[in-house]
């Protein structure tokens, strides 16, 4: 099967051919061995981007594509009983299986979620401190990444921050990103994401970029803190927290 052509912002960046019932569909199925399957190579992933984030004491903060929900029980003990975490997800059963993870520690109240597609937020405009999505940016078709961070960027307050965690194009050279993207291309049912030029994909949609970590799971992995312009959030830059490592997502 062969892939349309890709977008001036990705460019060589693969298309996703799976239709949202058909995404929908392979998470509810895989749902009960998702965290066998990744745990392992996604969690230090996971845990850099937490501390990226920073989440503190009584801020609010959203999640798309939560999973199983380890980093939504992280977030809800960061933001502490006066804050509030949000999600959403696609597949019903990560979202059951997100609830029962809370409630099993006791956090279900702190939490709010819910089963829909990121492309919509049902949220307000300026509501949000802090949001953060890992491995769930790659999954949208190139078309659809600016508008999904376009959202983003109207829910979050000026100054609210934002943590995207995703396999990046930067130095996607190797054999192994090769093949990864040639399954993808071939299968795209079994192999719904791809790398994608991810540093840019936040900065082309408004926000400023303090910082981007670069990771090596089996392929590249980006993980990029971008910042609503305006007064809000956490303060001024602070050059310790929001230092740019000036990576720049560019051939
Ligand atoms: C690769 S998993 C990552 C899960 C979690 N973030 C983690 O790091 O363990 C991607 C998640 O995004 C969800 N997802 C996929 N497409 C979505 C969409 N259009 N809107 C919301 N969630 C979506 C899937 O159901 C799945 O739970």
């Amino acid at each position: 099967m062969k892939a349309p052509s890709s977008t001036p912002l990705q460019p060589d960046v693969l298309r996703v051919l799976q239709s949202k019932s058909e995404t929908k569909a392979f998470y509810n199925k895989i749902s009960r061995v998702y965290d066998l399957l990744s745990d392992r190579s996604e969690a230090p992933v996971r845990e850099a981007a937490l501390r990226l984030l920073a989440a503190a004491k009584g801020e609010t903060v959203l999640e798309i594509g939560f999973g199983s929900g380890h980093c939504l029980v992280a977030l809800a003990k960061a933001v502490g009983p006066t804050g509030k975490v949000y999600g959403i997800d696609l597949s019903d059963r990560m979202v059951e299986l997100a609830r029962k993870n809370l409630a099993r520690e006791r956090l279900l109240a702190r939490a709010d979620l819910v089963c829909g597609d990121a492309s919509s937020l049902p949220y307000p405009d300026s509501s949000l401190n802090g949001l953060f999505m890992c491995f769930t940016l790659e999954l949208f078709d190139t078309p659809e990444i600016p508008k999904v961070l376009r959202e983003c960027k109207r829910v979050l307050r000026p100054g609210g921050r934002i943590v995207v965690a995703s396999m990046t194009k930067k130095e996607a050279r190797g054999l192994v990103v090769r093949a990864f993207e040639w399954t993808h291309r071939h299968f795209p049912n079994f192999l719904d994401c791809r790398p994608i030029y991810v540093r840019r994909a936040v900065e082309e949609a408004g926000f400023k970029v303090r910082r981007t970590i670069r990771m090596q799971m089996w392929v590249p992995v980006a993980i990029v803190l971008g910042t609503k312009p305006g007064k809000g959030g956490r303060g001024p830059y602070r050059p310790d927290r929001d230092r740019d490592e000036g990576d720049e997502d560019v051939h």
